[in-house]
């Protein structure tokens, strides 16, 4: 392993990294949740910020340039900013730098304000009077529809009677027939052939004359015979219909079309709003708008199942996939048009408070001189745009193999800010086949990407991943395309996530779901750990195999599948030797240890480790414990985090785990622990 602690690299681009701030580096921070300006539009896997600035902070100095090859929603490139750096944000997906831009892009208050009002005026009238309009069942005025509540129709394949779901009882995926008490599951003839017949159950309006707000009933013949035929007419010819790449995994059918995710009243209400934003003279506030429209569309389609009793009408996304769920609410467009704007709006206050002199965008690398911010839809295969050795720091999260068919996503909001998204230059392993994003297309574009980070940054400069995979093909893909560009690994630490639910925390299984991060540093090419030279099979699964020992050990004689593969990936990457593990995981630990109860691994043939060698990791906890108790009181959280930076990957412990101990060992005032009596201050000394 080369560890070297001179600054490598010459000439007078030196980047400005020091060797001690790798120790700093490496100690544990616990993420924190999502301010609101980070929550004003969806994006997946968004780092915790708190996360990225400390990395950011760790790693350069004021004015110093740091990149996002990855830059997604943005957090890396505007708290590095908001850190006094410079930043360059690339995204192949048009949709991240859009949100990305409008995130930061300071608004004025009273001139969105203004824009709103005028929009309302122009279009929310028109909108509301020609499509959700209605009469007050209470003063036969005209009153306004706020929610149409839907349920697919169905077919008892026994007795062919047809039924409204939410008629029916259910259990499980099955529903049962009124009519022959049979259970059946969804079955409606031509379901598959995109004909879903749906039923009005219930609407909600609101009457301005006598001040009822969100008035629940159910329709008589006439209304509904006026909603259902309404969804019987074409979808307007302007209304997007991009046919949708078919992939079961985020639940998209063969054949289908981007107009299915709307009802045909929707649809007219989208194109009236979206005519009257893209009107608005100011640019940005324009943008801000339609940021405004993409933020709230899942709340306008037919993604958002009927729960009943609610007001918002519940989240989109709840479960992974373009899920249409048969029993839905659809909302009035404008309704939840002018709900995302007073969010966005307080979002904006937020920002504007933190961006307002902060943001100012580059168009060029030159422009940086000037400028803070360069944020580019572009693909970072190809860098040119940025010279040789002139970055200080990269930190990015690389499309994670097949976690998030990101552009798929994506398809839902592209078309109201006429993006167009370039597929084939997409990095991700996809299960839409057509597509032909296989593992090995993403590693060859992830070998480019990385060959191009390598080219730029400064010489010695360090480059932070942070990763989250199950899958040891994704990681041999990822680590051998940063290692054969030329990096050498520094170290990693696992980053337990914001929030740890706390089923996980009792269970005990030591915290999952986090993210590892990993530190590379450019070095001059060849300088990999002796083990990679040498390259010998056997010798790299003794190691593995010697380490899932250790971490069982250590648990006290057993561990989960999460805890080994956690231990087992760290080990190989801290051995720069990933690329050479052909077996997959699952693979070795059966055929050398034991599961006993299910995702429990206990030693197999070969036995515990030798007594002594290893630590058992409560020990390890306790002695950590007070080692920095011995320095004074700290709150749980500190204790938390002081124990991760020392008790990485396949080490981890819950926080349950070390609360436990800290109990034991430690009394609490406030919210602050400490040392249970003098004797016992003076023996924490003692270990310290
Ligand atoms: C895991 S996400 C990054 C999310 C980001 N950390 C955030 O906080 O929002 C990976 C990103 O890589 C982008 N991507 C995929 N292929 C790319 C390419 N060839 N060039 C640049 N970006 C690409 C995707 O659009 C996606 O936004
Ligand atoms: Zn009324
Ligand atoms: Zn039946």
């Amino acid at each position: 392993m080369t560890r070297s602690t001179e600054p490598v690299g010459k000439g007078t681009r030196e980047s400005s990294f020091q060797t001690d701030r790798i120790s700093q580096i490496s100690r544990s921070v616990i993420a924190e949740t999502h301010p609101s300006m980070y929550l004003m539009h969806k994006y997946w896997a968004r780092k915790p910020h708190n996360i990225v600035a400390e990395y950011v902070k760790r790693s350069t100095s004021p004015g110093d340039i740091v990149l996002d090859p990855f830059s997604g929603s943005g957090v890396t490139v505007l708290e590095a900013i908001r850190a006094g750096r410079k930043a360059i944000g690339f995204d192949l997906n048009p949709l991240a730098t859009f949100i990305a831009e409008c995130t930061a892009l300071p608004a004025n208050r009273e001139k969105l304000l203004a824009a709103f009002k005028s929009l309302k005026e122009r279009v929310a009238r028109n909108i509301n009077e020609s499509l959700y309009s209605l009469r007050c069942s209470h003063c036969r005025r005209e009153a306004t529809i706020s929610h149409i509540v839907w349920s697919r129709r169905a077919q008892c394949p026994r007795c062919s009677r047809t039924f409204t779901l939410a008629a029916l009882k259910k259990r499980g995926q099955k529903y049962l027939c009124t009519n022959c008490r049979e259970w059946f599951k969804e079955a409606f003839p031509g379901l598959s052939k995109g004909t879903k017949r749906e039923d009005v159950t219930e609407i909600w309006f609101d009457c301005t004359n006598c001040g009822m707000r969100q008035r629940h009933q159910k329709p008589d013949a006439v209304l509904k015979e006026m909603l259902e035929g309404f969804e019987k007419r074409p979808y307007p010819r302007r209304f997007p219909d991009p046919p949708l790449w078919e992939n079961p995994r985020i639940l998209i059918r063969p054949g289908m079309r981007y107009s299915e995710f709307f009802t045909v009243r929707a649809a007219k209400a989208l194109l009236l709003l979206h005519k009257a934003i893209c009107r608005t003279d100011d640019v940005s506030v324009r943008k801000i708008l339609l940021f405004t429209l993409t933020s709230g569309l899942a709340q306008m389609s037919k993604l958002i199942a009927y729960r009943g009793g609610f007001k918002t009408g519940g989240s989109a996304w709840t479960v992974p996939g373009f899920w249409l769920p048969a029993h839905h609410v659809e909302i009035n467009v404008w309704n939840a048009f002018e709900a995302r704007f007073w969010k966005i709006l307080r979002g904006k206050d937020e920002t504007n408070r933190v961006f307002a002199s902060l943001f100012r965008p580059a168009y060029n690398f030159d422009d940086l001189d000037r400028a803070t911010i360069w944020l580019r839809t572009h693909d970072s295969t190809d860098l040119s745009l940025v010279p040789t050795d002139s970055i200080d720091y990269i930190f990015t999260d690389p499309p994670y193999g097949d976690s998030v068919p990101y552009f798929e996503y994506c398809a839902f909001w592209a078309p109201w800010i006429g993006a167009s998204l370039a597929y084939e230059r997409e990095i991700v392993v996809s299960n839409s086949d057509k597509r032909g994003k296989s593992i090995e297309n993403y590693r060859e574009l992830l070998t480019m990407v990385f060959g191009e980070c390598y080219r730029v940054l400064k010489p010695g400069a360090p480059m932070t991943l942070t990763f989250h995979n199950r899958d040891i093909s994704v990681w041999k893909a990822l680590v051998d395309a940063v290692l054969e560009s030329g990096f050498s690994y520094i170290d990693d630490v696992y980053q337990v996530p914001a929030v740890v639910s706390s089923k996980a925390q009792l269970a005990d299984k030591g915290s999952m779901t986090g993210d590892l991060i990993i530190n590379f540093r450019k070095t001059p090419a060849n300088s990999h750990s002796d083990l990679a030279k040498r390259s010998d099979a056997n010798e790299i699964e003794s190691l593995v195999i010697e380490e899932a020992r250790r971490i069982i050990y250590e648990r006290g004689g057993r561990a989960t599948t999460e805890e080994l593969y956690r231990g087992i990936i760290h080990c190989l990457i801290r051995h720069e030797v990933v690329g050479l593990f052909d077996e997959g995981i699952d693979k070795l630990l059966r055929r050398n240890f034991q599961e006993r109860a299910r995702n429990q691994w206990t030693y197999g043939s070969m036995g515990p480790p030798l007594e002594g060698l290893y630590e058992l990791l409560d020990h390890s906890i306790e002695r950590i414990v007070k080692s920095i108790l011995s320095r004074g009181p700290m709150d749980e959280t500190e204790v938390f985090a002081a124990v991760l930076t020392y008790l990485g990957n396949g080490r981890t412990p819950s926080r349950d785990r070390v609360l436990r101990i800290l109990r034991r060992l430690a009394k609490k005032e406030g919210d602050q622990w400490q040392p249970n009596d003098e004797r016992q201050v003076k023996l924490f000394e003692a270990h310290a």
